[in-house]
């Protein structure tokens, strides 16, 4: 099988601080993804707002603790709360992320990188078939921003990402600025993580801000897309096409016009990058 690639185009995030406004109005944007955690109360104002704006636009769901890196059995009674809410909104896509962030039942509340070994690999191909069983249908993994790296490693992320996706037909979330903080932190060229990715995987991207802490790059999610990463963006729409794209800012969240002027940015990035690549520029 192949992962479906949706035309959604460009999106933010849904984000408690405008749920007044989408509650009165049309989202501005394409479609909208929102953290899956904090809808999975059957009841209540946050799965108002995500009904509503479900109405309107299409939507994503995107989780945070399903840790499916770790060595704890996975959660099922997480899982059947995620299906329960994926068949009540019905998105058009649902992600995690490739890490762990539990261990012993419990939760770090972090995203941890895994060591890329065939071990881990194994592990982890597992877990997504049992996950995608369990939901019912494909999923979507995403790549972490990291600050260490295990000296066990055999092969490089991107090689462990694509070999998971191919060995499980669940798709790839490209987070650019994420692998933009990690090739900074380790020393990789972020154009190699780019190639190494399978085209025929990647089913969406998300872009962010960073913190530069000097002696490392933070992955802060709280500030404006920055060139560089406007950079790896131009890089990946050209070797990739037209991919949904997500403005992803979580902390400090602005204004809803300013992540929506993000979005817009990104749409015209997208456009001018598929117009030099037409005419072969
Ligand atoms: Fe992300």
């Amino acid at each position: 099988m192949s992962i479906p690639r949706h035309d959604l185009g460009h999106g933010i995030g849904l984000r408690p601080r405008h749920f007044g406004r989408l509650l009165a109005e049309r989202p501005p944007v394409d479609w909208m993804e929102a953290v899956s955690e904090n809808y999975l109360a059957p009841g209540g104002r946050p799965i108002a707002a995500l009904e509503k704006v479900r109405r309107d636009v299409p939507v994503a769901l995107h989780g945070v603790s399903l840790s499916i890196g770790s060595t704890d059995p996975l959660d099922r009674s997480y899982l059947a709360s995620l299906r329960a809410l994926v068949d009540r909104i019905e998105p058009a896509i649902v992600s995690d992320h490739l890490c762990w962030g539990r261990h012993g039942g419990r939760y770090a509340h972090d995203l941890w990188p895994l060591p890329f070994t065939e071990e881990a690999l194994e592990h982890v191909i597992e877990r997504v078939g049992q996950v995608q069983e369990a939901l019912g249908r494909q999923i979507l993994l995403e790549n972490v921003s990291s600050y260490v790296a295990f000296r066990e490693s055999t092969m490089s992320e991107w090689e462990f990402l694509a070999e998971m996706a191919r060995r499980t037909d669940c798709g790839i979330l490209l987070d650019l600025n994420n692998i933009y903080v990690s090739a900074r932190n380790h020393g990789f060229a972020a154009a190699d993580y780019i190639e190494g990715m399978p085209g025929d995987r990647v089913a969406q991207f998300h872009l962010a801000g960073h913190s530069d802490k000097g002696a490392y790059l933070f992955d802060s999610h709280d500030a404006r897309v920055p060139e560089s990463v406007w950079d790896l963006y131009r890089m990946a729409v050209a070797r990739f096409g037209p991919v949904p794209s997500l403005i992803e800012w979580d902390d400090n969240i602005p204004e809803l016009e300013v992540l929506v002027g993000e979005s817009r940015k990104a749409a015209s990035i997208e456009s001018e990058t598929l117009r030099r690549r037409a005419v072969g520029s």
